[in-house]
């Protein structure tokens, strides 16, 4: 494993319906042709019913490699989230509740996460009892994925969410909505781990990419968002992910605002310069 690059395919919001037997076939062969882990980043079912995970999990058979995921809003809409966990979970995925696993030696720590908003206007603990239940929520969550990270031994770590923790990959989505679509209490413990990347779904409106205050890039994988901008390639995302500090050492010039041993653009053999090799363009 040792100076090994790690392709790794991210996609969001799939919205399996109980009629969308092969619709997700090609997209999850493809995806393991291109890489060698994936990450599916939420709302993996349209209602959270256990139906659509059963199509699901059929479709992902076309995936050879080793799939974490985490669930999304619309993965819990049923109130059946345990049973649509299960399914998946028996058909080989991770999901990543506050968890943390190691595939091909990288580190993935997964939550859904919460909304609530985002920097100085985030919503605050305060009023009514219902409003600091949603906070805690928020606060729950983040802290689920602190605790995931903190498991985690590898060196390079990637946080996979539903939610954005970030304001700038919402932008798109109308203003009236954002604190629906993430909060910055998720970006806390980012910054606090050497994360080299995050993948979110959930804004299928916003952004393509941002970055946190501390400088790790963030990737909103969300599927009607990547086939919307990426129309002549399939609606995935690879980022290429080094496994060591040897790797580490050999791509580009980290970030100038993020630690040493934090964010890096990858460069993969081959790529021509000034290409962003962290997110490997598929045809
Ligand atoms: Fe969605
Ligand atoms: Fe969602």
């Amino acid at each position: 494993m040792s100076g090994r690059i790690v392709r790794v395919a991210a996609v969001g919001d799939l919205h399996c319906t109980k009629t969308s037997q092969g619709a997700f076939q090609s997209l999850f062969s493809r995806m393991a042709e291109a890489a060698e882990v994936a990450l599916l980043a939420g709302d993996l079912t349209d209602y959270g019913l256990p139906e659509e995970a059963r199509v699901l999990a059929r479709e992902l058979t076309a995936i050879r490699i080793p799939v974490a995921a985490v669930l999304g809003n619309h993965d819990l809409e049923a109130g059946k989230g345990d049973e649509v966990r299960q399914i998946l979970s028996d058909a080989g995925v991770s999901i990543l509740d506050g968890d943390a696993c190691e595939l091909q030696g990288i580190g993935i720590a997964g939550v859904k996460g919460f909304g609530g908003g985002f920097g100085q206007r985030a919503l605050g603990p305060w009023g009514e009892t219902i409003i600091k239940q949603f906070v805690r929520e928020a606060v729950d969550e983040a802290l689920k994925l602190e605790g995931a990270l903190a498991r985690l031994r590898t060196r390079h770590l990637i946080a996979l969410l539903h939610y954005s923790p970030v304001r700038d990959t919402v932008e798109g989505e109308p203003l009236e909505i954002y604190p629906f679509l993430g909060s910055s209490r998720l970006e806390e413990p980012i910054g606090r781990y050497p994360v080299s990347l995050v993948v979110h779904g959930h804004v299928h409106r916003g952004q393509l990419e941002a970055v946190t205050k501390t400088g790790v890039p963030v990737y909103n994988v969300s599927m009607p968002l990547l086939a919307r901008s990426f129309g002549d390639r399939p609606p995935f995302r690879v980022f290429e992910v080094p496994t060591d500090e040897r790797a580490a050492g050999e791509t580009a010039a980290p970030r100038s605002s993020a630690p040493s041993a934090r964010t890096r653009d990858v460069v993969a053999p081959g790529a021509s310069r000034g290409r962003r090799a962290t997110d490997t363009v598929v045809s």
